[in-house]
């Protein structure tokens, strides 16, 4: 079997950790490929409700788990999900790898001091030193995991450089140790791994964080997180050929969410928007922020699968607009009297478009079981289908594992 990159179509938090998840028990690992700990990807199984920042979502099916190269990992959120997962009996086989570029006290810092110094402009971030990290990386100030986890990392040097960039670095000697204990003994090559398990016919889920629309550079920059989103960055990001990427899986929840600031062209407020915020439990899962509530937006949508050459989606949250009385999707944006659909010419002036919708059956009072889904949400289904030229290969209908409608 191919491998399969499961990755947000939106501005994130679309329920890739419970897609992840769901698809896991066929494949043989999960590997995280971008980002850090801003992702909160989410997994409800039973009657608990897990959010890991950094193990790759395959952790409650046992299967062998890695952190990628490209990944900013920070060591503390890591041993506290560690921590986690050993007191509640779950046995974690993961490898990291010596290239992950990892999050100190001070990018964290300097995250917090560049958000403010933008004030009104703020971008929202995490606050988990994710764009600091990235940049640090860039100008080769920052350790890697095969620093400190295989010895060769010298705390005063490192200090010497930081302090380029910080009046006060904070003190780096419990991280320090803090970053050795938790890579002791897990890092190895990830890529080399992924390759043996092709090799003996065994496959992987390449897991993304964020979306789409948060891609540094495809994306609503300067409104954005500070790495890259697309599938296209799988292969290289975790050191593996382009053609072992295998299956792209887009997935995208059936309205539309941001946390965060930045241009949201179907944002919308007042009863609508709030109920679906309390009924979809839209509050971000690593900041705990209420997230912006919007409905779907085909124009983004396409830009989405166009950017990403999507073989298949996978729409969540379908349950949540049974509660809502009504259903739009945008199908073109307004600027100055004239209709636009092509995402990329709207991006310079994003921020002033008009949403133009068209109204579909609402969803109101209809019942969600596995067994059939009603017409009027099969006919939205294939209206994406149609509009989108992907097949939706997996719907789901609930946060629960088993409230998934796979398509044949
Ligand atoms: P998952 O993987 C939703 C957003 C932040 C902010 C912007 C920049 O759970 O989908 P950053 O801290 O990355 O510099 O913040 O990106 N953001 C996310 N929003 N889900 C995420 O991850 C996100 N990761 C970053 O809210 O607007
Ligand atoms: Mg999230």
């Amino acid at each position: 079997m191919e491998n399969l990159s499961i990755i947000g179509l939106q501005w994130g938090d679309e329920g890739k950790g419970k897609i992840v998840d769901y698809h896991a028990g066929r494949f043989d690992g999960v590997a995280r490929y971008n980002g850090g700990s801003n992702a909160g990807h989410t997994i409800v199984f039973g009657n608990r409700t897990y959010v890991f920042h950094l193990l790759p979502s395959g952790l409650l099916k046992r299967k062998r788990l890695f952190i990628g190269p490209g990944v900013v990992l920070d060591p503390i959120t890591l041993k506290e999900e560690l921590d986690l997962a050993k007191k509640e009996g779950i046995k974690i086989d993961l490898t990291i790898d010596g290239r992950c570029t990892l999050v100190s006290p001070l990018e964290k810092e300097m995250d917090a001091i560049i958000e403010k110094a933008r004030g009104p402009k703020a971008l929202g971030t995490t606050k988990r030193g994710i764009g600091p990290a990235y940049a640090m990386r860039a100008l080769r100030v920052i350790p890697r995991a095969m620093d400190l986890g295989l010895g060769t990392f010298d705390l005063a040097s490192a200090k010497a450089l930081y302090s380029l960039f910080a009046k006060d670095i904070p003190d780096l000697t419990r991280w320090t140790e803090s970053a050795r204990e938790v890579l002791r003994g897990r890092i190895g090559d990830v890529g080399a791994a992924i390759l043996e398990l092709n090799a003996s016919g065994k496959s992987v889920i390449f897991e993304g964080a964020q979306g789409v629309l948060l891609d540094l550079i495809h994306g609503t920059y300067p409104y954005v997180t500070g790495g890259h989103t697309l599938a296209s960055y799988v292969p290289a990001s975790l050191g593996i050929p382009a053609k072992s990427e295998g299956k792209v899986l887009g997935v995208a929840k059936a309205y539309t969410t941001r946390v965060g600031s930045g241009p949201f062209p179907t944002e919308i407020s007042g009863r609508v928007a709030d109920s679906m915020r309390e009924i979809g439990k839209e509050y971000g899962a690593t900041t705990g922020r209420p997230r912006r509530i919007g409905w779907f937006d085909l124009v983004a949508m396409k830009y989405a699968v166009r950017l990403n050459g999507v073989d298949e989606i996978a729409l969540t949250k379908l349950d949540i607009l049974t509660k809502v009385g009504e259903m739009k999707v945008c199908v073109a944006y307004r600027q100055n009297g004239r209709e636009i659909t092509e995402f990329s010419s709207a991006l310079p002036f994003i921020d002033k478009v008009l949403p133009v919708y068209e109204d579909l059956q609402s969803f109101l009072g209809l019942e969600l079981t596995r067994a059939k889904l009603p017409r009027a949400v099969d006919a939205f289904v294939e209206y994406l289908e149609r509009e989108l030229k992907v097949k939706v290969s997996l719907v789901s209908i609930g946060e629960e594992r088993t409230a998934t409608v796979e398509r044949g």
